[in-house]
């Protein structure tokens, strides 16, 4: 694929983190970035990957006052065994994804080859910021901004692609251990016919107010509910919900409300894999508490690329907080992370073709 290409000068690297084991999660970028432009009359313009930079925006883009934007987020592994390889996890589904949310938005679509193509562009120029060490790799941020200046409410007619990377270790200060959620019992994510099913900034700006609270009381993370009457179980601010009562793994269909997960897809492919009976479907709450009750609540987990597989310890609702699996980590959480991780840092077969091997040229190992 035809890139311009402007490779950042040695002023204009950056040190790399000396210490691998306190990446955290989304603080530090990479010396490149990926840059596309878009308007209305002319199309998609010239593909760039040059230094990461601040952008040059006016302060009337409508980005800036109606939140005409999109993002993506996927991981890029270094191969254990092969530390020259990259795996790069299921960058065509994020594809298919960027591009049903930009219809949604109004945005225009990307050349799914594009999208993938940049991030190997990305890939090549800096393959030294892909962490080593296990439980880290690089993130992968694609974004589109509705750049036209224009005070008055409509869609765009200028767009900017953007994509950025960074290494990162653990998604929750948590790492792979049970974390804390609370039910949302006043606010809402996302109603029918709204956004919920894109990702897009204002759905996770509708969260922010609801998960701060939870976490001024010591809570992780917000479940939320259905908007319409706070019952049935959609999802996590960062990730998808997985239920196992009674041996059956359950977990609320994708649809209007909530993101269709990668992570979840992945999951839910293995479990079949496995003969682990799985139901996609509705669920309250009281479904829920009531198998917690009559002790069938086997495991709850989330599942997304952030977090990978984030097994839920405690769960409240209603000022009474359930402590699931004894407040650890149960088996079939524990099997889906170490074949997940497994898959993705190329140490297990793929048997579903998730991972794509870049090898960047002058990697060493
Ligand atoms: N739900 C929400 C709201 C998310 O932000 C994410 C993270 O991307 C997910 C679910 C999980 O999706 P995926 O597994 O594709 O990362
Ligand atoms: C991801 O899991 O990649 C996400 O985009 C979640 C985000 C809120 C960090």
């Amino acid at each position: 694929m035809d890139f311009r290409i402007e490779p950042a000068t040695p002023e204009q690297r950056r040190p790399k983190p000396a210490d691998e084991s306190s990446l955290g999660f989304g603080r530090i970028y990479s010396d490149h970035m990926f840059t596309m432009r878009w308007t209305s009359d002319g199309g998609w313009g010239e593909p760039t990957v040059a230094p990461f930079s601040n952008l040059d925006l006016s302060p009337a883009s409508l980005v800036l006052h109606y939140g005409q934007t999109i993002f993506e987020g996927l991981k890029a592994y270094r191969n254990r065994g092969r530390p020259r390889t990259v795996n790069l996890f299921r960058a065509a589904d994020n594809a298919a994804r960027f591009n049903s949310s930009a219809v949604r938005l109004d945005l225009p679509e990307v050349d799914p080859d594009v999208f993938v193509g940049a991030i190997e562009a990305l890939l090549e120029l800096d393959h030294e910021w892909i962490p080593r060490s296990h439980g880290t790799s690089l993130y992968v941020r694609p974004t589109m901004i509705a750049t036209e200046p224009y005070i008055g409410l409509k869609s765009t007619h200028e767009a900017l692609f953007f994509i950025i990377t960074g290494p990162v270790g653990a998604y929750y200060p948590e790492g792979f251990n049970p974390v804390k959620i609370t039910v949302a019992e006043r606010y809402s994510r996302a109603g029918p016919g709204g956004l919920g099913a894109a990702k897009t900034a204002a759905n996770y700006a509708a969260s922010l107010k609801a998960e701060k609270e939870a976490l001024g009381r010591g809570f992780t993370q917000v479940l939320w509910l259905d908007a319409a009457e706070h019952r049935y179980i959609e999802e996590v601010g960062s990730m998808n919900i997985l239920f196992r009562i009674d041996g059956t793994v359950i977990t609320p269909p994708a649809g209007d409300t909530i993101l269709a997960g990668i992570t979840k897809d992945s999951v839910l492919k293995l479990l079949a894999s496995w003969d682990i009976p799985v139901a996609e479907e509705r669920l309250t709450i009281d479904d829920v508490l009531r198998a917690q009750e009559n002790g069938t609540l086997e495991e709850v987990f989330g599942a997304g690329t952030a977090a990978v597989i984030s097994p839920v310890g405690a769960l409240e609702y209603r000022g009474q907080t359930h402590h699931i699996a004894n407040g650890g980590t149960g088996p079939l959480a524990e099997r889906l992370f170490d074949e997940l991780i497994g898959i993705q840092y190329g140490a297990k077969p793929d048997p579903f073709g998730w991972i794509r091997e870049v090898a960047p040229t002058g990697a060493s190992g």
